[in-house]
């Protein structure tokens, strides 16, 4: 996955949320861990993957074109689904 995006319009009705949640209920048992970057300053964004378990990892400065920097975030589906990260345990029940 490169990138997710919602019309401005449709924004905060869990439909990145239900998106994500597909992807992860289609491929769940078949990934181990994913990995993201995201724009520093996207914070919504930020909050929306930190919902799902993903940690933040380090910062990439000078990551994208205007030289802003990008958070990597990983989430361990495994260790997600065991470790508390309830939203995720429970979007692969
Ligand atoms: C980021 C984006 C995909 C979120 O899509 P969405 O469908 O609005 O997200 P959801 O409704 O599933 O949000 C789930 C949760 O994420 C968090 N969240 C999402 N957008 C937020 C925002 N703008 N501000 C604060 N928190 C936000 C909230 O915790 C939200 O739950 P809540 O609405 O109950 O508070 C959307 O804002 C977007 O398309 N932005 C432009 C493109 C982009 O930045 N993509 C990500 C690039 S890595």
């Amino acid at each position: 996955m490169i990138s997710v995006g919602v019309l401005r319009e449709y924004r905060r009705r869990k439909i990145a949320t239900s998106l994500i949640q597909k992807l992860l209920v289609q491929f769940g048992s078949r990934i181990r861990e994913l990995w993201l970057e995201v724009n520093t300053a996207n914070e919504g964004a930020v909050k929306l993957y930190e919902g799902f378990g993903f940690r933040r990892v380090m910062i990439i400065e000078n990551y994208y074109s205007d030289d802003s920097p990008a958070l990597r975030m990983r989430l361990a589906v495994d260790e997600a689904a065991e470790d508390g990260a309830a939203a995720t345990r429970e979007r692969l029940a």
